[in-house]
């Protein structure tokens, strides 16, 4: 029976799954398949069978869908790009020591933007005996790095991605030999998606503007301890158009030339991430493979065109790479009719585990993971469980009838939804398992009420109180 769940453009989801192979395109992990108890595996595990182990909510990882988009922009990147490249994975988008290891274990760098992200990627490295690749697998980006954080990366050897003067300036006093830095340009480039998450344009909190880099070049090449080796620009995210990076391709090639007019010796350009996901049916982003292609071949125009050698080129996806990989398991509880205006199912999460909604309004699909031949044929909301009217994970989904005890599983929730969770209602945050082949590993525990209560402090007056 076909899995009516699943069905994406009229077709079995499960043939397009296998014929489309960037995950980036798919909305389920590529492993994703019903069993004969109509339930939805992932990985060759039943998720009813895991929410019964691990609890719910649950983020469930698919390691084959997180390594074949790793090796996608590796070997596309290999393949198109004739000069040095470097893929590096914007760990923003989810963060742990298993994931930080499978990725560097696909020849991967990282983008960490705090010290958190590079403890943990350095931890990571550390355990699978890559600790002393640190200097060339992780780059340090933020526009407001701290003394300690700048510190800790310098003692760490990482590239710093320098975003502004302040920072220039905390460098050149921080540091007691030349430190190795890329310049993170504010190229102009518009993109469309969410303003929240569009980062190139002029009115940007992000790195140098246009009519500085002159100046910022000189300031840079007079400054021995400041070592630069490349530029950097990052435009947006869920970005679904090839041209804007094609666009900034030539702006960084031409900011380069200048760069050197000044005297540096630059060989790097990162163009960033920003490649965008099918969270719905309506999504078309272009494949990881066409995306690689298209930046890799306006780079080898625009320097063509400029005259000048192919740089190293540096791409740093998140998104792209890891959420797909990753699906997100809830439990019905409550449910609630409104005739003639509105169904609500409730599950056992929400704006806690997956913010993107209420922050972005963005879309999701959902299917019943214990039903997923069944006809979906209602339309409800489901609604999560925090006090906030707007704690709404999808409106007007398509479901079969549904009961207290079922599970629903949201697919593509492996970017920035782990990362960005939170505590809000004192909700401790989900586990999360990696599944390959029938084997479920857990990577991140259940918090714990206890973990919720682990950092506050009762000052002695206030437990002594005498009534
Ligand atoms: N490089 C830099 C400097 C970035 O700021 C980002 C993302 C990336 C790379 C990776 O971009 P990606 O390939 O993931 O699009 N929380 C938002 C997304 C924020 C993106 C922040 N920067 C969301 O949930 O949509």
């Amino acid at each position: 029976m076909v899995p009516a769940n699943l069905t994406l453009r009229g077709s079995n989801y499960l043939t397009f799954a296998q014929q489309v192979t960037s995950p980036n395109q798919l909305i389920f992990p590529i492993t994703a398949q019903v069993n004969s108890q109509d339930h939805l595996t992932i990985g060759g595990c039943d998720i009813v069978e895991l929410v019964q182990n691990f609890g719910s909510p649950l983020y469930i990882l698919d390691e084959e869908t997180l390594r074949l988009a790793s090796r996608q922009y590796r070997d596309s990147l290999l393949r198109f790009y004739p000069g040095k490249s470097q893929v590096i994975y914007a760990s923003k988008a989810w963060s742990s020591l298993a994931i930080c290891a499978i990725i560097a274990s696909e020849g991967i760098g990282f983008d960490v933007v705090s010290g958190g992200e590079l403890y943990t990627t350095l931890m990571a490295l550390e355990t699978i005996g890559l600790k002393d690749k640190a200097y060339s697998l992780i780059y340090f980006h933020g526009n407001n790095k701290s003394l300690s954080e700048l510190s800790y990366a310098i003692e760490n050897q990482c590239t710093i991605i320098v975003d502004n003067w302040w920072e220039l300036e905390a460098l050149e006093s921080l540091a007691q030999e030349p430190v190795k830095i890329m310049l993170r340009l504010t190229p102009g480039i518009e993109c469309h998606t969410h303003e929240y998450i569009r980062t190139g344009s002029l009115d940007s909190k992000f790195g140098f503007d246009p009519n500085q880099f002159e100046q910022l070049f000189s300031y840079v090449s007079q400054h021995k301890k400041l070592n630069c080796v490349g530029l950097h620009a990052h435009i947006g995210s869920q970005i679904f158009e090839k041209e804007p990076h094609q666009d900034l391709t030539s702006v960084l090639v031409k900011s380069l030339q200048s760069a050197k007019e000044h005297g540096l010796e630059i060989d790097t350009l990162n163009i960033g991430g920003g490649l965008g996901i099918r969270y719905t049916e309506s999504d078309d982003p272009p494949s990881i493979v066409e995306w690689v292609e298209a930046v890799s071949k306006a780079m080898i125009d625009a320097c063509t065109v400029a005259g000048v050698a192919l740089p190293k080129l540096m791409i740093e996806p998140g998104r792209s790479l890891i959420a797909t990989a990753c699906v997100t398991a809830y439990t019905v509880g409550s449910s609630k009719e409104i005739p003639g205006i509105r169904n609500y199912i409730a599950v056992d999460g929400g704006m806690s585990d997956n913010p993107r909604p209420i922050t972005y309004q963005s879309l999701y699909r959902v299917v019943l993971a214990n039903g997923m031949s069944e006809n979906a044929q209602f339309k409800v909301t489901i609604a999560g469980k925090h006090c906030e009217s707007g704690d709404i994970l999808i409106k007007d989904a398509a479901l079969p009838a549904t009961s207290s005890g079922d599970i629903l599983v949201v697919p593509a929730t492996g970017a920035y939804n782990s990362s960005m969770s939170s505590n809000y209602n004192r909700l401790p945050r989900p586990a999360a398992v990696l599944v390959n082949q029938g084997e479920a590993n857990l990577i991140v525990k259940r918090e714990t009420y206890m973990d919720l209560v682990k950092q506050d402090v009762l000052p002695e007056r206030l437990s002594n109180h005498q009534s």
